[in-house]
């Protein structure tokens, strides 16, 4: 019989014959053509089942997703705010077809908000909802559940003394999405939304939320999404990053950018000066586990440098999307599948 990292293994790339490993390895090189296989996979069941019979502990799993319980991800954002940093926890989960488990998330975050106050983090620590784990994809009622279930998380966290950040998810998730972020920023004006840079409409969207009082975070956009709704390559994803930075920043919401790009960090500090902005009216954003010390060095810089944490037992999409957007982390991947480290 096969392990089930060897299955995995094979589900990837192929039965790989003698000494395959090795040649796995080089051809890690041209990665990028694993993109869009990745981020299918990270929609594949079978796959899902495979990977996730991995301890969370495993290799690439524990440097992305610092535990599974609660408990393990207060701990973890602890020790960050202790080094100066900011966090947005993310309870992890998404795609839920089912209203009890949608129940269960909104269940999870009430229990993370209590615990955060209970410590002292809340300050410091908000939270990133994503609305398809709370029932946004069930069919006919999903919007209201939704908006309903959110509600019932800002209401918490409010509360607790922090705020909520809707998540984007793909294209088709878009309009609702935001219908929901305004119909709940009427009471609760502090929620946050996601923009993707990728999508063509997302400078409109930027034009549009760059009032005052709006917080919105800026990433590039994380979902494989098809050439009529999203630039497909990278320099045009740059270049709509950059205009919507310019938006945001000249604007009068609070920007909250969310990348690892060396270059648009080194762009949005320079257009952060020209627009007059000072620190503390906008913040950066990265992943946790991800650029560690550019993290501490915007933090020691005075800029506020927010760290997104991700918990909890669904973390398979969520590492096959950061897998795809890496692939070189593939051979770590693999390597300590094979071990099972
Ligand atoms: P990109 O992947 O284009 O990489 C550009 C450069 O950054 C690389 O060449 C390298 O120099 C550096 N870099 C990137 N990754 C690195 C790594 N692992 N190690 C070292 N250097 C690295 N997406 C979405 O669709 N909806 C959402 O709600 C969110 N939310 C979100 C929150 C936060 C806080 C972040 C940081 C990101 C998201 N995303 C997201 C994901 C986002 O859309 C995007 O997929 C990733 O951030 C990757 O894009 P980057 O801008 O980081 O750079």
């Amino acid at each position: 019989m096969t392990s089930a990292p060897y299955r995995l293994t094979c589900v990837l790339f192929g039965t790989p014959p003698n000494g395959a490993v090795g040649r796995l390895r080089r051809s890690l090189a041209s990665m990028s053509l694993l993109r869009e296989p990745l981020l299918l996979l990270s929609r594949s069941q079978q796959v899902k089942k495979l990977v996730s019979t991995m301890p969370v502990s495993a290799g690439i799993v524990r440097s992305y997703v610092p535990g599974e319980s609660t408990g393990s991800a207060v701990d973890a954002t602890a020790e960050l705010v202790d080094k100066g940093l900011s966090v947005t926890l993310d309870f992890l989960g998404e795609d839920t077809l089912d209203a009890a488990q949608a129940d269960a998330t909104v269940t999870a975050y009430l229990e993370l908000l209590q615990q955060l106050a209970a410590r002292g983090l809340a300050r410091s620590a908000e939270v990133s909802v994503k609305l398809s784990a709370i029932g946004q994809a069930l069919p006919d009622s999903g919007h209201k559940t939704a908006l309903e279930n959110a509600r019932t998380i800002c209401r918490a966290a409010r509360n607790a003394g922090t705020t909520v950040t809707l998540d984007m998810e793909d294209h088709t998730t878009t309009d609702s999405t935001l219908s929901i972020l305004r119909e709940l920023r009427k009471d609760f004006p502090e929620t946050g939304a996601v923009l993707q840079a990728y999508l063509h409409r997302t400078e409109a969207d930027c034009r549009a939320l760059a009032y005052e009082g709006s917080r919105v975070r800026l990433c590039k956009g994380a979902y494989n999404e098809p050439e009529s709704v999203a630039y497909q390559d990278t320099i045009d994803v740059d270049r709509s990053y950059v205009r919507c930075l310019k938006i945001l920043l000249a604007g009068q919401g609070y920007p909250m950018i969310a990348t690892h790009d060396p270059r648009m960090v080194e762009i949005a500090s320079s257009l952060a000066a020209r627009y007059g902005r000072e620190q503390g009216t906008y913040e950066f954003q990265m992943l946790y586990g991800i650029r560690p010390e550019e993290q501490a060095r915007l933090a020691a810089s005075g800029e506020t440098m927010r760290v997104y944490l991700p918990y909890g037992e669904e973390w398979y999409g969520y590492l096959m999307r950061r897998l795809a957007e890496r692939p070189q982390n593939l051979s770590f991947f693999v390597k300590s599948l094979i071990s099972k480290k």
